[in-house]
């Protein structure tokens, strides 16, 4: 640790990881198994991380249920569900390597629901043609991160928390570090760094109702974007079908889709099993679009529950069962909402839980567009396309982390540290420090209208009108964030965090708005009402990177399947 006369702290690393949930925990493992110095930032606290809202199962073909379950049908089912505008190589790697990164879990110690002869067990989930999620209870993220966070304590890998970083450091065209504030003493921290992971997750959080912790604000993407690496299906958000819906401090929690997984049915306020009209074959069962809409249109048509829901219905399968594969829905309901869920029905809606777009990465190594800048877990993109199956997630954290780890730490073997700016440090310091003690906007009130906007007009289903007037929202926020200020000092000031987060937040927001109103079709998660058809000139990503003089937007084909993969996937859709 070295004091710098101008107020901060250097630090020196290989690997620097930005982000510790369940990708960024598993790319600090295989970075420092490889050989490399690594440290991690957290904003929060180990073991405080989105991942544990992945709660019903991570998806790997291991065929312990259902024997026909591949790799090559976890592959299908992925290209399938992201309406072929996955990155086919990603999609591949993921079903191949996700079997054995669960095994390794389980070496690492996390103990999975078992089957009766002993092996990993695996339930239904939405739209995966075999019983593919390997699970513990409804605490799947929980005990993952629980394991990975084990493993970086037995290694010697630093761990910054509390800590937010509010630039990436560059020298020429590399990336070269980063620097930030260490939020609970207010301290400046420089980290010189031969590679940077960007592991924060999404940015959910720009929505009112989400099932996303308070971290989701979207920090990796604005990084990224501002060192000028491409982004890429930023349009596409997914809404969870089933969120809380009462009591209000709730609102959005997940409700996980193991209850459907389980059996659990969803009814509307006349009793009707409506998934019978919407998907007769797959019912609840079916794409987490499909149900969220299914979901919405009963809501919207004046079937809903008392509270603004549809009922999702387990009590059939009896209170032992309930118990013990869903004890915390039992005592979400029990503790939040007074709800016995053995003896009555939940309230749910659709919740805005993940972005399938994030920053571009290769899928081999997960680079992005800049030298010493690598992704993986929600930020990045790729894997999902236009929507994502549930499960993925966790193996996308799992498999991609630990590729994020291997691929930064061998670049970190073949190049020096780079240069340092010193005025750029001074400069930034400067700039966080002018929010403290100025006149200005409260923060919260800017984010609050930005949340507000977005629930609004960029929701479940979406028109050019709504999406209009979002996109001007955010041009007129975008100017509102410059001028808020805080009272208090550096030194854990939640209203300096939120001034902080702020460009990210906007970023993002406009990204998705500006993506959503370019394409004119309905592919997926994305769903307008004035393109309700999916257009086959649109089969193409979108990518967004930072202009002279704003975000630049264009249509780039999607990579081209080799015949082999094409011949797994049903051959009108591709
Ligand atoms: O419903 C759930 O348990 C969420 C899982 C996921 O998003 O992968």
């Amino acid at each position: 640790m070295r004091f710098m006369s101008s107020g901060y702290i250097k630090q020196e690393t290989d690997v620097l990881i930005i982000g510790a949930g369940g990708a960024g925990m598993r790319a600090a493992i295989a970075a420092y198994d490889s050989g490399s110095r690594v440290t991690i930032l957290s904003k929060s606290l180990l073991g405080k991380a989105h991942t544990v809202m992945a709660e019903g199962g991570i998806a790997a073909a291991l065929a312990n249920v259902d024997s026909k379950d591949s790799w090559e049908v976890h592959f299908a089912d992925t290209m399938e569900e992201g309406v072929y505008i996955s990155n086919y190589r990603m999609a591949e790697i993921l079903a191949k390597e996700a079997p054995d990164r669960v095994r390794e879990l389980e070496e690492y110690g996390a103990l999975f629901d078992r089957t009766p002869d002993g092996t990993i067990m695996q339930r239904a989930f939405g739209a995966h043609t075999y019983r593919r999620l390997c699970h513990v209870g409804d605490r799947t993220g929980l005990e993952i991160i629980r394991t990975l966070e084990d493993q970086i304590l037995h290694r010697d890998i630093k761990f910054f928390d509390e800590f937010y970083v509010t630039k990436l450091l560059k020298d020429g065209e590399r990336v070269v570090g980063a620097m930030g504030i260490k939020l609970n003493t207010g301290e400046f921290y420089v980290f010189s760094s031969k590679a940077v992971i960007i592991a924060t997750g999404g940015c959910g959080r720009i929505y009112k109702v989400t099932s996303n912790s308070w971290e989701s604000t979207g920090d990796g993407l604005g990084l990224a974007y501002e060192v000028g690496a491409e982004l890429m299906d930023m349009e596409m958000i997914q809404f969870h079908p089933t969120g809380m819906v009462f009591p209000p401090g709730v609102k959005g929690l997940l409700v996980t889709e193991g209850v459907r997984g389980e059996g659990g049915i969803l009814l509307n306020a006349q009793g009707e099993r409506f998934m019978q009209r919407y998907s007769p074959k797959k019912l609840e069962l079916d794409a987490r679009d499909i149900v969220a809409r299914a979901n919405y249109a009963e809501i919207m048509a004046g079937r809903g529950t008392p509270h603004g829901g549809v009922y999702l219905d387990i009590t059939h399968k009896g209170a032992d069962f309930i118990k013990k594969k869903l004890p915390s829905m039992y005592k979400q309901f029990m503790d939040f909402a007074g709800v016995d869920i053995t003896k009555e029905k939940m309230e749910v809606a659709p919740t805005v839980h993940y972005q399938m777009g994030g920053i571009r990465v290769d899928p081999e190594s997960t680079a992005t567009t800049i030298p010493g800048l690598f992704a993986s877990g929600e930020v990045a993109s790729g894997l999902h396309g236009a929507n994502r199956l549930g499960g993925n997630s966790l193996a996308d954290i799992l498999v991609f982390g630990k590729r994020s780890g291997d691929g930064a730490s061998a670049y970190s073997k073949g190049v020096p540290f780079g240069r340092i700016d010193e005025k750029e440090i001074e400069a930034e310091i400067e700039r966080v420090k002018s929010f403290v003690g100025r006149d200005g906007l409260n923060p919260y009130t800017v984010a609050e209208r930005l949340e507000e906007n977005m629930s609004q007009n960029v929701g479940i289903i979406r028109n050019e009108e709504g999406l209009k007037k979002a996109l001007s929202t955010i041009q007129e926020l975008k100017e509102l964030s410059k001028k808020v200020a805080v009272n208090g000092s550096l030194k854990y000031n939640k209203g300096l965090l939120q001034a902080l987060e702020l460009p990210s937040m906007l970023i993002a927001a406009e990204a998705i708005v500006r993506g959503a109103l370019e394409r004119k079709e309905s592919r997926g998660a994305h769903a307008r009402s004035d393109y309700p058809k999916k257009n086959p000139e649109m089969r193409k990503n979108i990518i967004y990177r930072k202009g002279v003089e704003g975000m630049i937007l264009e249509w780039r084909p999607v990579p081209e399947m080799p015949e082999q993969l094409k011949k797994l996937v049903k051959e009108e859709e591709y």
